[in-house]
């Protein structure tokens, strides 16, 4: 069965389900998973300067395409614009197509609406811990209207087909959407949401001014995150477990589907080839209204992702009730 798709604001069609590929190792992992998605009916892919996954993506997609398996029209391939590229973004889209192996990116994203300078090697630091790759990176006032002029030129190139954004704020992306001048509209935003960070205004914002919101960390990052809160087991929440009883489904795949009857796409990250297709096996039940409200008001505005270190950046999109 094709995967259900989103007509986003650029015209073009987005797959509601999509391999994300953070923290997929470079190498045969990241490969073997590109592999087994598409061979679950997987034709989206989310991937981002920064994760360093560009190039193992787009050598499995072309070999794939070789072998006449899938073809380039039928594929959607994300990328995203780091915070240290956002005054030279012409210059990085090439480096991720040069990486991708790709003459044209189907959805380009900027990462962040914060912009920065860097003293390091950042994409070679991934993997590090967090607070080594962040004494590499400084703030800079680069503002991300400015960053959005020089996105929207790749478009009139040919070289992306829609542009968007990620991790911006209700007032970011009002801003983004109202600024007079600006050709293109921001066709998604790609965001933190799950059962305990479940972003409802910025989702609400989205639908209203007709964004895509795309779900990352869908998961929680596997269930099993600590922070000074404590551990977070989001797959074994008692609600999402009985609800999956419930569907003869797993936890995940309710969390998914709760995202996908909310319009939300998501794109979860999984190396295993079994848990790719059950990632993707969300579109033969349906949860019913009061286990959809079950499902939202799980909801501790608790992000799996610290982000409060940039707290001081210009830009940093967290008020302070929602970053930990
Ligand atoms: P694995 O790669 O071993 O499957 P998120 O997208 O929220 O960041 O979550 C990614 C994490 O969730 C990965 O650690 C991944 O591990 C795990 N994961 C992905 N799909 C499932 C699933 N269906 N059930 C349990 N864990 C999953």
């Amino acid at each position: 069965m094709a995967v259900p798709t989103v007509k986003l604001s650029s015209g073009y069609d987005m797959p509601m389900v999509g391999l994300g590929t953070f923290d997929l190792k470079p190498d045969s992992t990241a490969a073997a998973a590109v592999s087994a998605s598409l061979q679950a009916g997987y034709r989206h892919f989310d991937t981002a300067w920064i994760y360093n996954t560009e190039a193992t993506v787009g050598n499995t997609l072309n070999q794939k395409i070789r072998d006449g398996d899938v073809t380039r029209e039928e594929l959607f391939v994300t990328t995203k614009l780091f915070m240290t590229c956002a005054d030279r973004v012409a210059e990085a889209a090439r480096e991720s197509l040069d990486d991708l192996g790709l003459t044209y990116i189907d959805l380009y994203l900027i990462h962040w609406p914060m912009a920065m300078t860097v003293t390091g090697d950042v994409r070679g630091s991934i993997g590090q811990p967090v607070a080594e790759i962040m004494k590499q990176l400084k703030p800079s006032d680069r503002d991300y209207v400015d960053t959005w002029r020089d996105m929207e030129k790749l478009v009139d190139e040919g070289l992306v087909r829609s542009i968007g954004v990620s991790n911006f704020n209700v007032q970011q992306l009002s801003r983004l959407l109202n600024t007079p001048g600006l050709r293109y509209r921001p066709v998604c935003n790609q965001i933190e949401i799950h059962p305990y960070h479940t972003n409802g205004e910025l989702v609400e914002c989205c639908h209203r001014t007709g964004v895509v919101p795309v779900s990352f960390s869908t998961l929680g990052r596997g269930g099993n995150y600590s922070d000074s809160r404590g551990t977070m087991t989001l797959l074994q929440d008692p609600v999402l477990t009985s609800l999956a009883t419930k569907y003869d489904k797993t936890a995940a795949q309710v969390i998914l589907r709760w995202c996908i009857q909310m319009n939300v796409a998501v794109i979860p990250k999984s190396s295993n080839p079994d848990r790719i297709r059950q990632n993707m096996q969300l579109f033969d039940f349906q949860l019913s209204g009061p286990d959809m409200a079950a499902i939202s008001a799980l909801n501790q505005n608790r992000r799996v992702w610290d982000i409060s270190l940039w707290k001081d950046f210009p830009n940093f999109p967290d008020s302070p009730s929602t970053s930990i």
